[in-house]
C-alpha cells in the first residue's frame, strides 16, 4: 500500500481527494498497489466533506509517518507552502505541487534538497494546469535544443480576453465569472497583471534553458491596457489579442524572455486557443514545432496532473533521473527591448506619416503594424504622435 498527504483541500487540493477515491482502481493499476491519501492538512472545518476522518491540523503528524512516502502541496504562495515543502523532503519524502511562485522563485534551492535527499520534487501542474508539458519537455524532447517557447499559459486571463472580445463583456465581470470558476489565484491581481504567466515562463526557461531565471528579471505587462477599441482594430487586421509568455535563444547561449498582451494572426494556432484554454509552442532544433494544448486552470485538470506526478513518485524509486537546472547566469539575459519586434500603433488622429501606407482609421483613431524595429527606435519614430496604444505583434 502507497500512502499519500495531501497540503490543502481547497479547490485542487478537493479535486485529488475526489480522483483518489473514484479513481483508485486505475490508480492501483497504475502503482502497481493500492494508493491510499492518508492524511489532509486543513485548518478549515471539513466535518460534512466525505474525507472528513483524514483532516489532521499539525503537519509534524504528516512529517513524522514513515508511511506517508509523498505529500501534495495545494496550499499556495512562498510562505507557509515552502517551510512545509522543504521540511517533507528534508524528511525523505516526495513531494508534488501545482505551486508555479514556489517553484518560480525557490525551485532551485528546493530541488537541490530533493536531490540530497534522493526523492523527487515534481510540479507538472504548475504550468499548464492539465496538459502534459513539462514532462514531455524534459523527457521526449530531451534530445533537442529548445530554440523558443511561446504559449497562452494564463486560464484567467485568456478566459477574461476572449470574453471582452468576443462577447463584449467588461473585463471587471469577466474576472469575476473566472473566480467563480475556480481559475483565478486567490488574489486575481496575479492572473490580470501577468505575475502567473511571468513564473510559468520562468519555470519554462529554467527547465529548457538550464538556469535559474528569476522571476524579478522579466519584462511583464498584464492585460489591462486592452481595450475594446484595440480589440476592434485588431479584428479588422486579422490578428487576435493574446496575453503571451515567450523566450527564445538569441546568439550565442543567451536568450531573452518577457510576458505582454500581443497581436497574434488569427490565421495561427495560438490565435485560436480560447477560454481557459492553455497552449504552449515549443521549437526544438530537432523536431521543429510542438504545441501542446489543453485546460491549464481548474480543479479537475490540475489535479488530473498532480495526481499523476504523485504516481510517477512511486514508479520511479529512488535514485533515477531528476530535473534540475543550475544557479542564475545574469549574462546569458538579453533584455526584449534589445530584440526586434513589429509592433501595433494606435493613436489619435487620421493616416499620417510614418504610417500612411500600412494604416486603418475608424472613428477618431487611427491604427497599423509596422516593420520589425526595436523598440527605441519605435519610441523614436512616434516622438510627438499622440499614442494611445502599442503591444507587440508576435510573428
Ligand atoms: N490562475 C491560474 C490560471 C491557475 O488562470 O491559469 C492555473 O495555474
Amino acid at each position: 500500500m502507497k500512502k499519500a498527504a495531501l497540503l490543502g483541500c481547497g479547490i485542487v487540493g478537493g479535486g485529488i481527494a475526489i480522483i483518489m477515491n473514484e479513481n483508485a482502481a486505475y490508480l492501483e493499476k497504475s502503482a502497481g498497489e493500492p494508493v491510499e491519501l492518508k492524511y489532509i492538512l486543513e485548518l478549515r472545518d471539513c466535518s460534512d466533506q466525505p474525507w472528513a476522518d483524514k483532516v489532521v491540523k499539525d503537519f509534524a503528524i504528516i512529517e513524522n509517518d514513515p508511511e506517508v512516502s509523498v505529500v501534495a502541496e495545494c496550499i499556495g504562495g512562498v510562505g507557509v507552502a515552502y517551510e512545509f515543502v522543504k521540511r517533507a523532503l528534508l524528511a525523505g519524502k516526495s513531494v508534488v505541487t501545482c505551486n508555479k511562485q514556489l517553484i518560480a522563485e525557490r525551485g532551485l534551492e528546493l530541488l537541490e534538497i530533493a536531490k540530497a535527499q534522493k526523492v523527487f520534487l515534481l510540479f507538472e501542474a504548475s504550468v499548464g494546469g492539465g496538459i502534459p508539458l513539462l514532462r514531455p519537455l524534459t523527457n521526449c524532447l530531451s534530445a533537442n535544443r529548445i530554440e523558443s517557447l511561446r504559449g497562452i499559459v494564463n486560464g484567467t486571463t485568456n478566459y477574461i480576453l476572449t470574453q471582452m472580445i468576443q462577447c463584449g463583456v467588461s473585463l471587471d465581470a469577466a474576472l469575476a465569472e473566472a473566480q467563480k470558476l475556480g481559475y483565478a489565484e486567490a488574489n486575481p491581481a496575479a492572473d490580470v497583471d501577468g505575475i502567473d504567466a511571468l513564473r510559468k515562463i520562468c519555470i519554462l526557461v529554467d527547465l529548457c534553458f538550464g538556469s535559474n531565471l528569476p522571476p524579478e528579471k522579466v519584462p511583464t505587462e498584464g492585460i489591462r491596457a486592452v481595450t475594446t477599441e484595440d480589440a476592434q482594430f485588431a479584428d479588422r487586421m486579422g490578428y487576435a489579442i493574446k496575453l503571451l509568455a515567450c523566450a527564445a535563444r538569441q546568439d550565442g547561449d543567451r536568450f531573452t524572455a518577457y510576458v505582454a498582451p500581443q497581436f497574434i494572426k488569427t490565421t495561427s494556432l495560438l490565435g485560436n486557443v480560447n477560454g481557459v484554454m492553455n497552449a504552449v509552442s515549443v521549437t526544438g532544433n530537432a523536431v521543429g514545432e510542438c504545441l501542446f494544448y489543453g485546460a491549464g486552470a481548474g480543479r479537475m485538470p490540475t489535479a488530473s496532473a498532480m495526481v499523476a506526478d504523485i504516481l510517477d513518485t512511486f514508479r520511479r524509486g529512488n535514485g533515477k533521473k531528476f530535473i534540475n537546472w543550475g544557479p542564475e547566469r545574469p549574462e546569458r539575459f538579453v533584455h526584449p527591448d534589445d530584440v526586434p519586434s513589429r509592433w501595433y500603433v494606435r493613436w489619435s488622429g487620421s493616416c499620417s506619416a510614418p504610417f500612411a501606407a500600412a494604416c486603418i482609421t475608424e472613428g477618431t483613431h487611427s491604427a497599423a503594424v509596422t516593420e520589425p524595429m526595436l523598440r527605441s527606435a519605435l519610441d523614436e519614430m512616434l516622438r510627438g504622435v499622440e499614442i494611445l496604444s502599442v503591444f507587440r505583434v508576435c510573428d
